[in-house]
């Protein structure tokens, strides 16, 4: 049987960022598939440690508070954190300095192919995708910052296939 080469050794932190949608937690779960790295996703985590939803953390206590959750995940993956793939919410690059987590790649993808992948139950599960219009302001106020943590741009708008090789050829 083929054995598959050990990349856990090669490579720091794989962290991948981008806006709502843009498929960062699909490609860190089949990069985690075809890499063995261990996968840690900001999002499910800070979730699983308040006992609570996304939305639910936004509604009782305010979105500065899952910020401060944010950054600490960030802090604490910096320090404790190697060999593994992290996926971000959309507003970690805005928020707290992700170039500590490891090396960025970017998904990057035009807003309205983003809003074609989100479906009506995915937009509930996202507090601050209220609708179009302010999404849309929040991606162009975004994008300049996401370019700037990012050591990698992908092209977000390929097969999951092709986009999870791309990045395993460049870790
Ligand atoms: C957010 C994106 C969400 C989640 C939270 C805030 C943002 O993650 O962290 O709702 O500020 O863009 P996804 O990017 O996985 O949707």
């Amino acid at each position: 049987m083929q054995k598959r080469e050990n990349i856990l050794l090669r490579f720091t932190n794989c962290v991948l960022i981008g806006f709502m949608g843009s498929g960062k937690s699909t490609i860190a779960r089949e990069l985690h598939k075809q890499s063995g790295a261990l996968l840690l996703d900001s999002d499910l985590l800070i979730a699983f440690s308040q006992n609570l939803s996304i939305p639910m953390i936004f509604e009782q206590y305010g979105e500065k508070y899952f910020r401060d959750l944010e950054e600490k995940f960030c802090t604490n993956i910096a320090k404790n954190v190697q060999n593994s793939i992290i996926a971000t919410g959309g507003g970690m690059p805005i928020f707290c300095d992700v170039k500590s987590m490891g090396r960025v790649f970017f998904l990057h993808l035009e807003f309205e192919d983003i809003l074609a992948r989100l479906d009506a139950k995915e937009l509930e599960n996202r507090p601050l995708f209220k609708n179009k219009e302010s999404a849309f302001m929040l991606y162009k106020e975004r994008l300049e910052a996401y370019q700037k943590s990012a050591d990698y741009t992908i092209n977000g708008n390929q097969s999951v296939a092709v986009i999870t090789q791309e990045i395993l050829g460049l870790l």
